[in-house]
């Protein structure tokens, strides 16, 4: 994949989260989410390429837009698997806290696990940890290699679990072995890739969360050199049976960080909507708005935190019809 496309995914991502902030604290999960697919499906017509969303808004019946199946950008090569959540984190900007982006990570055809929409157990953590820690292995194991590989003593260790009543068994072993514990309220991508960084203040992402999720943290860690391994876990025969109908013949595997994203051409971007472990999340003055968005590429291993300031009455895409009426309760962007 071209360099350049790094930059156009970063638009439209910017556009998800752009979209998604107006709605921040409001209470409206759905219609935070609707107005960022929106503007993340019409950013995209402007990419140069020829995208395959693998992970996605959902089945082709029950999401209208950035549905699996559906093909995004002009139709030009590159040929590309896309993984897209135009908004990580519903619950997070309805209500108002911490940790929502939006992201998408991108690879050559074929090279993305296509997870079903399910349950999937996870750890990721950084490049000095990799080859260190597996996700089978007792929990208090874990914790030790990660103290060890960082040069951290087990009580200065962070790990980051979701705040999940599953997670009680997990959390109470972390405590025991004396590790820190930050529980969040929802969005495991954000601490999941923040484990990838050094000074993030996270060393560790633990227990299981959403299985779209979990490919896009693990393209991410691709990019940081991070390790990420995961299983998943159908609660159901039919469930079961969606991992049959993906290709998915043993559903106890468990992926390696190669087995989610097996191209060493991955391309990851995410822009902040609310505050992140890794991201500024959008921020307005006048008629303005400032995002922070984080672009990386496996290839050249870079990585840059771009921060835009948008002047919204020039962005044409909020002089777009469809996004202002789903905008349209928001004073800043009023339907004509
Ligand atoms: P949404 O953005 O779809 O609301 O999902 C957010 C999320 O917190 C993910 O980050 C996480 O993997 C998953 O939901 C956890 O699921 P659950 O809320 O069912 O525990």
């Amino acid at each position: 994949m071209e360099r350049e496309l790094a930059l156009e995914f970063a638009r439209v991502t910017e556009a998800a989260a752009l979209a998604a902030a107006c709605w921040v604290g409001k209470g409206n999960k759905e219609a935070a989410d609707g107005a960022a697919v929106t503007a993340m499906r019409a950013m995209f017509d402007t990419v140069s390429v020829d995208g395959l969303v693998v992970i996605g808004e959902g089945e082709m019946d029950e999401a209208p837009m950035l549905y699996i199946g559906e093909r995004v950008g002009m139709g030009v090569p590159p040929a590309v698997d896309i993984a897209v959540d135009p908004l990580e984190g519903t619950n997070i900007v309805a209500r108002g806290l911490t940790g929502a982006i939006a992201v998408l990570a991108a690879a050559p055809r074929g090279s993305l696990l296509h997870a079903p929409d399910m349950y999937m157990e996870k750890i990721a953590v950084g490049a000095e940890c990799k080859g260190r820690v597996h996700l089978e292995a007792p929990v208090r194991e874990n914790v030790r290699q990660v103290s060890r590989a960082l040069g951290k003593l087990v009580s200065e260790v962070t790990v980051v679990v979701l705040d999940r009543p599953r997670h009680e068994q997990i959390i109470e072993d972390i405590r025991r072995v004396g590790a820190r514990i930050k529980l969040i309220t929802d969005g495991d991508v954000s601490p999941g890739v923040a484990a990838g960084y050094d000074d993030s203040g996270v060393d560790m992402l633990m227990g299981i969360g959403g299985a779209p999720e979990g490919v896009i943290t693990a393209a991410a860690l691709k990019c940081l050199g991070g390790d990420f391994q995961a299983k998943l876990c159908p609660e159901d025969q039919s469930e079961i049976d969606r991992c049959h109908k993906m290709g998915i013949t043993r559903v106890d595997q468990v992926f390696s960080l190669d087995e989610l994203a097996k191209s060493d051409d991955v391309i990851f971007v995410a822009t902040g909507i609310t505050d992140s472990f890794l991201l500024k999340g959008v921020r307005y003055y006048k008629r303005r708005a400032i995002t922070q968005t984080l672009v990386m590429r496996s290839t050249s291993g870079t990585i840059r935190h771009i921060e835009a300031n948008h002047n919204l009455d020039k962005k044409p895409l909020f002089k777009d019809q469809r996004i202002k009426n789903i905008l349209a309760q928001d004073n800043h962007f009023p339907a004509e």
